[in-house]
């Protein structure tokens, strides 16, 4: 056998580990792909489709000032994931369908603990983080 045969499974391996298919996407990388569109990459709601759009794409950055210095998790949530509430115009489309992978169980801020896609997490995470203040 040859000496240096042996090391190339393990960097195949290494490789495969990576981007296994199952890995949960980040935050980062599914607002990128779902969201800039309209909301923009810093989240103030100026994406290349939002002159176009009847209503604002809104704000994302203010999510917490508006909601008195929190940030509203579940709104923000069940806004992405599609249970709308009477508030919005529904312009916005649900994402049910890309936040696919494990769910887990969260602990809401009023200590109810709720199945939630992981994907949807870290997208509510990333979100946080556009936070002006
Ligand atoms: C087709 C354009 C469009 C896309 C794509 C889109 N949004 Fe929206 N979003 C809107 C509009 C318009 C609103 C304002 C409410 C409405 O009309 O639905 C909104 C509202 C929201 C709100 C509620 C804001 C508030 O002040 O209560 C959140 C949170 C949000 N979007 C997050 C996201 C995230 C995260 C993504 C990507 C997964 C996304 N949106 C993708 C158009 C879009």
């Amino acid at each position: 056998m040859r000496r240096f045969g042996m090391h190339i499974p393990w960097v195949a391996l290494v490789g495969l580990t990576a981007c296994a298919p199952d890995q949960p996407a980040s935050g980062a990388k599914l607002y990128r792909d779902n969201c800039v569109a309209c909301h923009g990459l810093s989240g103030t709601g100026a994406g290349p489709l939002a002159a176009d759009l009847p209503v604002a794409a809104a704000d994302l950055t203010g999510l917490s000032a508006r909601n008195g210095g929190e940030f509203p998790w579940v709104h923000v949530m069940a806004t992405i994931h599609g249970y709308h509430g009477q508030d919005t115009q529904r312009l916005m489309p649900g994402f049910e369908a890309v936040l696919t992978g494990p769910t887990i169980l969260w602990q809401a801020p009023d200590g109810s603990t709720i199945p939630t896609p992981q994907a949807l997490l870290s997208l509510a995470r990333y979100v946080e983080t556009l936070q002006a203040s």
